[in-house]
């Protein structure tokens, strides 16, 4: 079963292009295009309904984030006969069903992730279905699927690989390795992501960021993220917002925020970026990371607050009440009270 979004994946010929190839090879196919922007449970549920009716052995994820996810949810609550609310409660104790995915954005890293995050329409919540069994068995990345990404989605998913890199790296659970893979992934998107979004048809660009995607979520597959993450989660749950965008706009803030916890590395990610750090403090040095990324936001002309996605002050109530659930804050390297995590809603808005 072919899981996608509807619209843009039919308009570039991408859905057409799985099918034709499907076709030639005599493999009898679905398609679930109904894979929409912050996938539901119920969109699952639904996918799940129609791969075991159909008696499908293989999910096939082509798409950004939100329907890789979905794929992958499907390809475990599907081969598995769970349901994929009691998945998300009570985890997974072997694969389910394989899945293939074909990312045709670079940024959100779902094709080497364990996480499928959904959200739960009743609760405004999202929330995610984490097990090592939830890997797809097959990412293909290939950059020439993204030449017809319009900048704007090429520029906040480019900004949500370098919010799993920088994330990765400072995290709790950072390693050696994870490391590696999240520096090498802030060198390329210093290097790519201005001309990805400037210049769309720039392959050598398209190629750097598809790159350093994969990279920054093999990192955060390792790692995990921190405390914009944590915000992404909760205002993309509560308010449909679009994740890249609020997880960038968070990070100059959670970089401030956590600035203590780890100066060394931030200023590692500083010089990463492109800042000249010689001669300065090193916690001048390190400061300089939230610069360079609001430089970036700003380049890339993206919201840089949570008022501009439409986040108003009454909400935050209902958006510290959601923090409780995210797990992702106890990652970040610096334990945020609900004090704090307050402030930090507020200073975005
Ligand atoms: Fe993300």
């Amino acid at each position: 079963m072919l899981v996608t979004a509807a619209g843009t994946m039919r308009t570039l010929g991408y859905t057409a292009q799985v099918e034709k190839i499907l076709e030639e090879h005599g493999i009898p196919y679905k398609v679930f295009e109904e894979v929409e922007s912050n996938p539901s449970t119920a969109t699952v549920e639904l996918g799940v309904k129609l791969a075991r009716e159909q008696g499908c052995d293989l999910i096939i994820g082509l798409g950004g984030g939100s329907a890789i996810d979905a794929a992958k949810a499907i390809a475990s609550s599907a081969g598995l006969g769970i349901p994929i609310l009691d998945l998300m409660r009570e985890g997974m104790s072997k694969k389910g069903l394989p899945c293939i995915a074909v990312p045709t954005t670079a940024g959100t890293g779902a094709e080497v992730t364990h996480i499928s995050v959904l959200t739960i329409k009743e609760s405004k919540r999202k929330d995610g279905l984490r097990s090592p069994y939830n890997f797809p068995s097959v990412a293909i990345v290939d950059p020439s699927l993204t030449l017809g990404l319009p900048s704007y989605i090429t520029a906040y998913t480019g900004i949500d690989a370098l919010t799993h890199a920088v994330e990765a790296y400072t995290a709790r659970a950072a390693n050696p390795v994870s490391d590696l893979y999240a520096r090498k992934a802030i060198i390329l998107i210093k290097q790519y992501l201005r001309r990805a979004v400037f210049y769309g048809n720039d392959l050598e660009a398209r190629k750097g960021m598809a790159l350093a995607s994969n990279l920054a979520g093999i990192a955060i597959a390792h790692a995990g993220t921190g405390a914009a993450h944590g915000i992404g989660m909760t205002v993309g749950g509560i308010c449909n917002a679009e994740h890249g965008v609020v997880v960038g706009l968070a990070l100059p803030t959670v970089i401030r925020f956590n600035l203590g916890t780890n100066l060394e590395k931030y200023k590692d990610v500083a010089e990463l970026l492109g800042e000249e750090t010689h001669g300065l403090s090193l916690r001048r040095a390190a400061m300089l990371a939230a610069e360079a990324v609001e430089a970036l936001l700003a380049d890339l002309n993206l919201p840089r607050r949570l008022g501009d996605i439409g986040v108003t002050e009454d909400l935050i109530p209902e958006l510290m009440a959601d923090t409780k659930t995210q797990r992702v804050w106890l990652n970040n390297s610096r334990l945020a009270t609900d004090e704090e995590k307050e402030k930090l809603f507020r200073a975005l808005l």
